[in-house]
């Protein structure tokens, strides 16, 4: 078998908030997924990056961003639930571009304080992935009572490490095939009439 090409995933976290606990899942599966054979991560803060206005303009761009979107081969978004949905910031960031996602994979997390992990924004962001031409896996990660799961440097809790990390094992299994295929078919698919 033809040696396997390094894949480049953005790990995106969801939100600015200043006293985020969702932070630390996705410090997590960034973690995991540096651990992962011919992977390089690359991690998203959305604090990192400036979005003056709404819409995908060049003005209203963040060519890091851009620049980010444009060579990863996949995404793992982590959002927590405002509201049931997920985050202004991060719709605004998915916004900026367009191209730059089509026919790529992306893995979704939720995170909340309550009882449900986020499903309901993890849910509300399947509907607008889909429109960005993205593809999304099946497999979500859930974390709920997120100030439960981790310790305060971002370190996940003993108890719940072997959940978590067969979570995410699936999570990326998953993604790392849909990345590994629809990278082959976007290099070598036409459609000749
Ligand atoms: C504006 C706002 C709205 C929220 N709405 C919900 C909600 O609808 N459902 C829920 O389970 N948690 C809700 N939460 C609580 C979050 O789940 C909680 O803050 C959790 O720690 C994850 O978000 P964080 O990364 O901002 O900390 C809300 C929090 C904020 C700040």
């Amino acid at each position: 078998m033809e040696e396997q090409k390094q894949l480049t995933i953005a790990v995106i976290a969801g939100t600015t908030r200043e006293r985020r606990e969702s932070i630390k899942a996705a410090g997590f599966i960034a973690d995991y997924g540096k651990k992962l054979n011919n992977t390089k991560i690359v991690f998203v803060d959305p604090k990192d990056f400036y979005f003056p206005g709404d819409g995908n303009d060049p003005e209203g761009k963040d060519s890091r961003y851009t620049d980010i979107t444009k060579n990863a081969d996949a995404f793992f978004i982590v959002t927590p639930e405002y509201n049931h949905s997920f985050p202004g910031t991060l719709k605004r960031m998915l916004d900026s571009e367009l191209e730059n996602y089509i026919h790529k994979p992306v893995a979704l997390a939720g995170a909340s304080n309550g009882g449900w992990g986020g499903v309901r924004a993890v849910e509300s962001l399947v509907t607008v992935v889909r429109e960005m031409g993205l593809v999304v896996t099946s497999y979500s990660v859930y974390f709920p009572r997120i100030q439960e799961l981790f310790y305060e440097d971002g370190s996940i809790k003993e108890e719940f490490s072997d959940r978590y990390n067969k979570n995410l094992y699936e999570a990326y299994k998953e993604l790392l095939w849909f990345a590994y295929i629809l990278k082959d078919g976007r290099e070598n698919f036409s459609l000749d009439l």
